[in-house]
């Protein structure tokens, strides 16, 4: 029997790397999707001398709306389909919402949410009329948690929302293809090591957390893939972050934003207080 595929958008760094890496472990081929074409080819000769798997390079800019057609209509004209989608591809867009123009805005939605939407409904029905899919949406455990500043400051105001979507949908699609073997997981992962804090200009008050608050991409990856295989809809990686995530549900809400807010200039204070040394 051919290998089973799964598609991995983001493949070039991070999350979206180690989530290559896990499907490789475990005997999957990949498509591998992102901007950086060098980097996915080096990951797909990584891969193939590491696992013995194949992979499609496929270079694309999810935040363009035709993104999701052209990868798919790729993965088909190389003769292959799409068993396992990893929609991980992600940017923070640090900044006020009123500052941000319009178009910024709508960019970041159409790469953290129209272009999930579009893909899983791209694969979902094939994977439905084949009795086989699984499905993982990288949300974010910003979204389970009390509203704070600190989002909009590192990720931008609508991030959180934009995650909590996609922990709703993947909750109600699981539901609707319980009994086609279609699994649909949204894991939430906390602060994760990668590239992210690079790109939003947050890493300086990011190191300062304590390494108990830091989790690696490696980790977020063998939990996602462990949790879609198990057919859980929901997956919050390491046990910090989900005691994080229980207290917070059972705190009133006022309580939960102000212990968010003191630990936001905490984290301000002491990014300020490297600085300056
Ligand atoms: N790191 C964290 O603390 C954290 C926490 C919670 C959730 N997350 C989520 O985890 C996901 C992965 O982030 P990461 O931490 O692994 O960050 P990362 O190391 O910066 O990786 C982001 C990936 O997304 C790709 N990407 C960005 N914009 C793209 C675009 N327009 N089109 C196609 N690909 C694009 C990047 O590839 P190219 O630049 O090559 O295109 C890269 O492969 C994101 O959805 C993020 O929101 C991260």
């Amino acid at each position: 029997m051919a290998r089973r595929l799964a598609l991995v958008t983001g493949a070039s760094s991070g999350i979206g790397a180690a989530f290559a890496r896990e499907f490789a472990r475990r005997g999957w081929d990949l498509a591998l999707v992102a901007r950086r074409e060098d980097r996915l080819k080096d990951m797909a000769e990584e891969l193939k001398a590491q696992f013995g798997v194949d992979s499609l390079v496929i270079a694309a800019d999810l935040s363009k709306p035709d993104a999701p057609e052209t990868i798919v209509k790729a993965v088909s004209d190389a003769g292959r389909q799409i068993d396992a989608l990893v929609n991980n591809a992600g940017v923070g867009r640090p900044g006020a919402f009123v500052e941000l123009s319009w178009e910024d805005q709508a960019q970041f939605m159409e790469l953290m949410v129209t272009s999930y939407l579009k893909l899983m409904h791209l694969v979902a029905k094939p994977m439905a009329e084949r009795s086989f899919g699984r499905i993982i949406n990288i949300a974010s455990v910003s979204a389970l948690l009390p509203a704070a500043n600190a989002h909009t400051r590192y990720s931008g105001t609508l991030y959180p929302g934009a995650k909590s979507l996609l922990i709703k949908v993947s909750e109600a699609l699981g539901l609707e293809l319980k009994d086609r073997n279609v699994h649909v997981t949204a894991v939430a992962p906390g602060y994760t090591w990668s590239e992210f804090h690079d790109v939003n200009g947050a890493r300086g008050t990011v190191s300062n957390l304590p390494s108990f608050w830091m989790l690696t991409a490696e980790e977020v990856a063998v939990s996602g893939y462990d949790a879609v295989e198990r057919g859980v809809p929901l997956r919050v990686p390491g046990a910090w972050y989900k005691f994080l995530v229980a207290v917070s549900r059972v705190l009133p809400d006022p309580v939960g934003q102000a212990i968010m807010r003191l630990q936001e200039k905490r984290m301000v204070a002491k990014a300020q207080a490297n600085a300056a040394s």
